[in-house]
């Protein structure tokens, strides 16, 4: 069995280099590889390699500036994503492909199940809605994920973004109307590669299935959770739990908006492949020991 991985590089992309070897033969392509905003060149690429799976982990992920960019974000989230859809029909090959929770404008008071309808709130969260909806009207054999509050060791995310503010700042204000639960990119590629052999020896019903570790908490409790995980592995800070003080969405600057609710329903998921998601704070006590263990907080 043969896998492409599109973006090898971002969060999602390195963990899945760790978890789909064991599934067949892997090759990882990132940006140096092709610009996905090149159709011509990303469908001849695709072909070239005649894949069995195509797992498409690019995405244009910076939502503040999709705003003013409207149209590479369109080309990386919908075009592209049309494109490998496409082919995977053509070729009967399977395509998996990561969504997000900012499909849906929050005003929902409860988790959003796959079936609610979405209502994006801004450009990002429009343009992958978009894929979502070609991969769906192509008919190919498809799984998506729609995931949450994405982190990892490497790459640009929250917990980080905080820590490196912790060094050097004693106060902050941090988000506290927003809600979601932050999700370790190795838990979505856990789930992918397992979701795969499952699909293989059983087929899943296809579509969409929304991926996120379970419980939930804002910004501003997270904020407070990596500083004070953080401080009690040693970690010598200049901010400290109580002095990170809850703001309202509308008091933080940012071009596009976000949805108060992120919360997702992961039930159709752990249903279907009969696993447990564990929660947002297992997750982040284990990224929070990694990076002790690496002598980050030293
Ligand atoms: N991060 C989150 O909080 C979050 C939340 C919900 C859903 N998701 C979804 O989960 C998936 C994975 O997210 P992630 O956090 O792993 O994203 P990420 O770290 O930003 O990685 C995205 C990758 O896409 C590549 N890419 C972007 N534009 C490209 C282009 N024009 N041509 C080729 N490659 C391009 C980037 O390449 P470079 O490394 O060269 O920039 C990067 O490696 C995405 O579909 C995302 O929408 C993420």
């Amino acid at each position: 069995m043969k896998i492409l991985l599109l973006g090898k590089a971002g969060q999602v992309g390195q963990e899945l280099r760790h978890a789909l070897p064991p599934l067949g033969q892997l090759v990882a392509l990132g940006r140096g590889d092709g610009d996905l905003r090149d159709q011509d060149a990303l469908l001849r690429t695709v072909a070239a390699h005649r894949p069995d799976i195509i797992i498409n982990a690019a995405a244009y992920t910076a939502v503040d500036q999709a705003e003013t960019d409207q149209n590479a974000a369109a080309q990386v989230n919908a075009q592209a994503v049309a494109t490998l859809a496409a082919y995977a029909k053509d070729t009967h090959a399977l395509l998996v492909h990561y969504s997000t929770d900012y499909v849906f404008d929050g005003n929902k008071s409860q988790p959003y199940t796959e079936t609610d309808p979405p209502h994006p709130l801004n450009v990002y969260g429009a343009t992958k809605l978009a894929g979502e909806s070609a991969i769906l009207a192509s008919g190919c054999d498809a799984l998506v994920f729609r995931c949450s509050w994405t982190y990892a060791l490497h790459g640009k995310n929250f917990p980080a973004t905080i820590l490196r503010l912790a060094r050097t700042r004693n106060r902050l204000d941090v988000v506290a109307d927003q809600i979601g639960a932050p999700t370790p990119a190795a838990l979505i590629a856990d789930v992918t590669a397992r979701a795969i052999v499952r699909h293989r020896h059983h087929p899943l019903p296809g579509g969409i299935y929304h991926l996120a570790a379970s419980g939930a908490t804002s910004w501003h409790a997270l904020a407070r959770y990596v500083v004070a995980g953080a401080a009690a592995r040693g970690a010598a800070l200049a901010l400290t739990p109580d002095r990170i003080r809850p703001i309202a969405s509308k008091d933080y600057p940012a071009a596009a908006k976000r949805p108060h609710n992120s919360r997702l329903d992961t039930t159709r998921l752990s249903d279907a492949l009969g696993l447990r998601l564990p929660s947002w704070t297992e997750g982040m006590d284990r990224f929070l020991d990694q990076l002790s263990a690496r002598g980050e907080f030293t």
